[in-house]
């Protein structure tokens, strides 16, 4: 199985176009390396390829990866897009797909009614875009050779489906993981989580790879740095802190964060947070990284 982090960023991305903190800044002027919005490539014969999560930057993404790239007139190596959630940065991009290129678009039935409900992505031509809705811990091949599992993970309804109460742990077919099999290894991708119940980590444990939401490193991050009023787990993600101690016990082959918000000093590849995290056995996601299980 190979794994590209086509973005390893939160929304909002590093720099945020409108973000004047220290990260930031660092990346707009090079000190560190920037970033782009959530999504990963994966692939079981290095040929044919599903991307989960189609970030706003998905353009930029896919110019990036020469994996991705087309290989004739009007053709691509993207065999499916799959959703874990209906955010605005795991879903935008889906506009971007809109040049006629078929794939089959896969999520849950409750994310394919939210997307269902936005007009504009009437734009990917139903006879070219199949969307399938896939029920939780059913099985599903998303291109050859790949197997997808969807599995709930607590976590909360999109930022423009809230109501006057939120919860933030909902446990359904709102926000997922996504279990991937190919050639006998597993790996697992959890962008958001809000938090790791008993029966999480045992379906974690014994995983090839992990790789996991790592937003915030502390929990009241962005209200310390005075870029917002909302705590991570009220955005329904738990902390790198809280994270790295949970899973210390499980055994996984290998673990990296991704979905870093700018704020998360992670995103400073030279913080002694990444060296802490670095030294409890987990990696940082960056654009880019290539992982082959
Ligand atoms: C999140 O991961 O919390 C969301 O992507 C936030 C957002 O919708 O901007
Ligand atoms: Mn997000
Ligand atoms: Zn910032």
């Amino acid at each position: 199985m190979r794994i590209i982090v086509l973005g390893a960023a939160a929304g909002g991305g590093l720099p945020q176009w409108n973000c004047g903190c220290g990260n930031c800044n660092a990346a707009r002027a090079g000190r560190i390396p920037a970033m782009t919005q959530s999504s990963v490539a994966v692939s079981a014969d290095g040929r044919d390829w599903a991307v989960l999560n189609a970030s706003p930057d998905i353009r930029a993404q896919l110019a990036a990866v020469p994996a991705l790239h087309p290989t004739g007139l009007r053709n691509m190596p993207l065999r499916s897009v799959l959703v874990t959630n209906g955010d605005i940065d795991h879903v935008a991009g889906l506009l971007t797909l809109r040049e006629s290129q078929p794939f089959a678009l896969f999520a849950t039935p409750a994310i394919h009614a939210v997307l269902a409900g936005n007009p504009m992505l009437g734009a990917l031509r139903g006879d070219l875009v199949e969307r399938k809705p896939v029920a939780l811990d059913q099985s599903v091949e998303i291109a050859p050779g790949l197997t997808a599992t969807l599995f709930a993970v607590p976590g909360k309804v999109p930022l423009y489906q809230e109501g006057d109460v939120v919860e933030t742990d909902l446990v359904g077919e709102t926000t997922v993981g996504v279990e991937l099999t190919a050639n006998g290894r597993r790996a697992l991708y959890i962008p958001g989580c809000a938090e790791l119940p008993d029966w999480l980590k045992g379906r974690i444990a014994g995983a090839d790879l992990l790789m996991f939401d790592g937003t915030l490193w502390e929990d009241d991050e962005m209200i310390r740095m005075g870029l917002g009023q909302k705590t991570g787990r009220r955005m329904g993600h738990m902390p790198v802190v809280e994270t790295m101690a949970a899973l210390q016990d499980v055994s996984v082959g290998r673990r990296v964060f991704v979905h870093m918000n700018n704020s998360n000093p992670l995103t400073d590849p030279g913080s002694a947070q990444t060296r802490e995290a670095e030294a409890s056995g987990w990696q940082v996601g960056r654009d880019g990284m290539e992982i082959t299980l």
